[in-house]
């Protein structure tokens, strides 16, 4: 169910050595394309990238980076215009990509490239296209763990019916 899928989904930055199939990639990839965007324009494009000596280089293009290094595979997203208005819809096609693969028992953790222009030089986007998040794919190292006590605000703390 889709609902356990988001309660069980969490971030896993250590990964077993073993690839990912590719057709498990494209199912993953297949998901992230179907996500909504805003009137449809589908502002993203996918740099799978599973070339180790790559996926090192852009492991170290943001502070938190580090995870993309031990990747099986990492999804870069690139964005259609690069004045940040096609955030959101990225954020939507991450979620996606995410769910999908946890779906396969495939991990994921995103990683904010703020050296965006260093990660351009090692994958050639041009300057046009926005770059900013990475996400790092592949078989968890270790068994999941659970979803944490109070590792999400309450219901409570969150909504608020019909008001402020
Ligand atoms: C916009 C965004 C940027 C993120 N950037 C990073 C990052 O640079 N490095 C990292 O390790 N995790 C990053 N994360 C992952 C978050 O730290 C993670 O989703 C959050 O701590 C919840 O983790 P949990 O689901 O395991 O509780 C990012 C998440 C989002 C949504």
């Amino acid at each position: 169910m889709v609902a356990d899928l988001i309660r069980t989904k969490r971030a896993v930055r250590q990964f077993e050595p073993r690839p990912v199939p590719d057709d498990v990639i494209r199912q993953i990839l297949d998901s992230g394309r179907r996500a909504q965007s805003s009137k449809n324009t589908q502002p993203w494009h996918f740099i799978v990238v599973r070339e180790r000596e790559a996926l090192k280089r852009l492991s170290g293009c943001g502070a938190y980076a580090g995870h993309l290094a031990g990747a099986a595979f990492a999804v870069v997203l690139v964005s259609e215009k690069n004045d940040g208005s096609n955030d959101f819809d990225l954020g939507q096609t991450a979620a996606y990509l995410q769910l999908a693969a946890w779906e396969q028992g495939v991990g994921s953790c995103i990683a904010t490239l703020g050296e965006a222009d260093k990660a351009r030089a090692v994958l050639g986007v041009p300057a046009e296209r926005g770059l900013r998040l990475a996400l790092s794919f592949g078989y968890p190292a270790q068994p999941p763990a659970p979803p944490k006590r109070g590792g999400r605000r309450s219901l409570e703390d969150v909504v608020r019916w019909e008001h402020w």
